[in-house]
C-alpha cells in the first residue's frame, strides 16, 4: 500500500500500532515518533508533488519552438533515464514514432538530443570539431582506465595522431600473421576447456567467448609475452579495469569506492608491466620488430617528438579494451544466432569445404576472400546487435539542424544511434530477421545499400589525420561509427571474428537447448550491450572434428 504510507493517519497504520507497542517503547513515545515521521513523509510527498507539477506544467507551457520536441516525463532530473536505460533501441523507436527523427529527452538531468537516421548520424558523427566534442563526455570513464595523456585525455588533434600510430600495426601484412595466431589460440582453448570435453554438451557461451576474445586479441596485438601473462594475473587486472566502465561511473568516477580503488591499482600495475617491457626492449637494443608496442615506441608526434613511454603503455591498454567488449559481445551473438539457425551453420561449413577443400587445411588470411558468407555473418550480426547503441557528443556551439527550424543549444548533449537506421524497414526488408544471406546481391532481402550500390567506393572519404575514412554520410549501416572518431579496429575485429567463427564451424554443430529458433534478449545494463546471461547452447562435435 505505498499510497497509504504517504498519508499516515489512515486506519491501516493505526491497525499496526499493537505490533509497534510490543517491539518498541511506550505508546506515547511511539506516537510522537510517528508524528515526526509522518510530518517528514508529508513534506517529502508535497515537495515531490510540487516538483512533478512544475515539471509537467513547464513541458506544456514553455515549449521552445526552435528546439526539438521534448519526450514527456513526470519527474525532473530522472526524466526518461529509466525507460531509456532498460531498452535504448525500443526507446528510440517508440519516440521516433511520436516525435520524429530528432527529439530531446532527459538523461540523468541532462537534456540529450537524439537524431536518428542517416541524416542524424551524419549531423552528429561528422560534426565539426568546433561544434561537437567527444572527450568531454567520455574522459571521466576512460582516463582512469586507460591512463593519462591518451585518447580522451588530450586534445583531439593528438588523438588523431595516436590513431595514426595505432593503425600502422593493423595492416594486411599484420593480419596475415594474426590468422594463424588466432586459429591456434581458439583451437587450444577448445581442446583444454572442460565445457567442450566429450562428444556433446551444453555451455553458457558468453563467458567462453569473452575468454577466447581476450586470448586471441592479446596474443595477436600484444605478442606472446603479454598473452602468457593473461594466464596469470593480467586477466584479473583487466577485469578490475573493466569495472571502471560501469555506467554509474559517469557520476561516481572520482569516488573512493572499492571498485574504483581496484581500478586505479590495476591501471598503475598494468601500465608498469608495459613500461617495464618497453625499457627492457630499449635496453636490449632490439631492431626491426613489427608488433604494435614496437610501432608505438618508434612513432613521433608532429615536430619529431617521440611518444613518451607512459603514453605507449596507456595506448596499449586502450587498444585492448576498445576491442574487448565489442568483439566479445559480437562473437557471443554470432554463436547464439547460429544455435538458433543450425541451417546457416551448415551453409558455413559447406562454404569452407567447397572453397578451401574437404580436408579443411589451416586457415590463412587469403582464405577469407573465398568465404563471403562468413563475412556476411559478422555484418548481419552487427546490424542487429551493434554493441555500441548510443554515441554521445557535447555541443560546443549552437548547431542549426539543416532543413528544420531547430537549433541545438550548448547545454544539450547529442546522441547518435546508428542501430536505428540499421533496423529500419526502409533500408532493410524484414529488418528484425537475422538473415546473413541478405548481404548477397541478388537476395530479395538485400539492403538498399547493396542493391543500389551506394557503396563504399562512391562514398565521400575524408582524412582526419589517421588515413582516409568513409564519411558514411548516406549509409544507414554504421556499426563502426563515422567521422573523426570512427573505429580503427574494424578490419582487425573482422579478421578475429571470422577466424573464431571458421574454427568453431569446422569442429562443431550448435543448436538451442530446446531445439527452438529463439534468441535470448539483450542486457543493456553496462555501457556495451551484450546477450543476457546465462545464454546456454547445445553443442556437438562434427565427424572429423580437428580438435
Ligand atoms: C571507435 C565500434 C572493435 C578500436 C569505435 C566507434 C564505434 C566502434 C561505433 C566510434 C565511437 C564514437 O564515435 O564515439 C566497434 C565495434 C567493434 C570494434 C562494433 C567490433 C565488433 C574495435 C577493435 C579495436 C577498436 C578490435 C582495436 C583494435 C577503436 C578505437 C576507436 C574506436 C581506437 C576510436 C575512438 C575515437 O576516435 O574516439 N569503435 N569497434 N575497436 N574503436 Fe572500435
Amino acid at each position: 500500500h505505498p499510497r497509504l504510507q504517504f498519508f499516515p493517519s489512515t486506519p491501516l497504520l493505526f491497525s499496526n500500532m499493537g505490533v509497534l507497542q510490543v517491539v518498541g517503547g511506550p505508546l506515547s513515545q511511539q506516537f510522537s515518533q510517528l508524528g515526526t515521521f509522518s510530518q517528514i513523509g508529508v513534506a517529502v510527498a508535497s515537495f515531490l508533488f510540487v516538483a512533478v507539477a512544475i515539471n509537467v506544467l513547464q513541458q506544456f507551457l514553455f515549449k521552445k519552438p526552435n528546439e526539438p520536441p521534448l519526450v514527456f516525463h513526470w519527474f525532473p532530473l530522472i526524466g526518461s533515464t529509466i525507460t531509456y536505460g532498460m531498452d535504448p533501441p525500443r526507446f528510440f523507436k517508440e519516440n521516433r514514432e511520436k516525435y520524429g527523427d530528432c527529439f530531446t529527452f532527459i538523461l540523468l538531468g541532462k537534456k540529450t538530443t537524439v537524431y536518428v537516421g542517416p541524416k542524424g548520424n551524419d549531423f552528429i558523427l561528422n560534426g565539426k570539431i568546433r561544434d561537437v566534442n567527444a572527450e568531454e563526455i567520455y574522459t571521466v570513464l576512460t582516463t582512469p582506465v586507460f591512463g593519462k595523456d591518451v585518447v580522451y585525455d588530450c586534445p583531439n588533434s593528438k588523438l588523431m595522431e595516436q590513431k595514426k600510430f595505432m593503425k600502422i600495426a593493423l595492416t594486411t601484412e599484420a593480419f596475415r600473421q594474426y590468422v594463424p595466431i588466432i586459429s591456434d589460440e581458439v583451437t587450444s582453448y577448445l581442446k583444454r576447456t572442460a565445457d567442450f570435453k566429450g562428444k556433446s554438451g551444453i555451455v553458457d557461451i558468453p563467458p567462453k567467448m569473452a575468454q577466447i576474445t581476450i586470448f586471441t586479441a592479446s596474443h595477436a596485438l600484444q605478442g606472446k609475452e603479454i598473452r602468457d601473462k593473461f594466464d596469470e594475473k593480467l586477466a584479473d587486472l583487466y577485469h578490475d579495469l573493466d569495472m571502471g566502465f560501469s555506467p554509474i561511473n559517469f557520476m561516481l568516477h572520482w569516488a573512493p569506492l572499492p571498485w574504483n580503488n581496484r581500478r586505479d591499482y590495476a591501471q598503475r600495475t598494468v601500465a608498469k608491466i608495459y613500461m617495464d617491457t618497453i625499457k627492457e626492449r630499449r635496453a636490449r637494443g632490439e631492431t626491426g620488430a613489427q608488433d604494435i608496442m614496437w610501432h608505438l615506441m618508434n612513432s613521433t608526434y608532429k615536430g619529431d617528438i617521440p611518444v613518451p613511454d607512459h603514453e605507449v603503455a596507456h595506448m596499449m591498454i586502450a587498444l585492448l579494451m576498445a576491442g574487448q567488449h565489442s568483439s566479445s559481445s559480437t562473437s557471443s551473438w554470432i554463436m547464439l544466432r547460429l544455435a538458433s539457425r543450425p541451417d546457416i551453420m551448415e551453409d558455413l561449413y559447406n562454404e569452407q569445404v567447397k572453397n578451401l577443400g574437404a580436408d579443411l587445411p589451416p586457415l590463412t588470411y587469403e582464405d577469407f576472400a573465398k568465404l563471403p558468407l562468413h563475412a556476411a555473418i559478422v555484418k548481419e550480426t552487427l546490424r542487429l546487435h551493434a554493441p555500441i547503441h548510443s554515441i554521445m557528443r557535447a555541443v560546443k556551439t549552437p548547431m542549426p539542424v539543416p532543413g528544420t527550424k531547430y537549433v541545438i543549444p550548448t547545454d544539450h548533449v547529442l546522441l547518435a544511434a546508428p542501430g536505428v537506421s540499421a533496423t529500419d524497414e526502409s533500408y532493410f526488408p524484414q529488418p528484425d530477421l537475422w538473415e546473413p544471406h541478405r548481404w548477397e546481391k541478388d537476395s530479395p532481402l538485400a539492403p538498399t545499400i547493396v542493391r543500389n550500390v551506394q557503396n563504399e567506393d562512391d562514398d565521400e572519404k575524408i582524412d582526419y589525420g589517421y588515413g582516409l575514412v568513409s564519411k558514411g554520410a548516406n549509409s544507414p549501416y554504421l556499426p563502426f561509427g563515422a567521422g573523426r572518431h570512427r573505429c580503427i579496429g574494424e578490419q582487425f575485429a573482422s579478421v578475429q571474428l571470422q577466424t573464431i567463427l571458421a574454427i568453431i564451424v569446422r569442429n562443431f554443430k550448435f543448436r538451442n537447448v530446446d531445439g527452438s529458433d529463439k534468441v535470448i534478449g539483450t542486457d543493456y545494463a553496462s555501457l556495451f550491450s551484450r546477450p543476457l546471461e546465462p545464454a546456454k547452447i547445445y553443442w556437438e562435435r562434427r565427424e572429423g572434428c580437428q580438435l
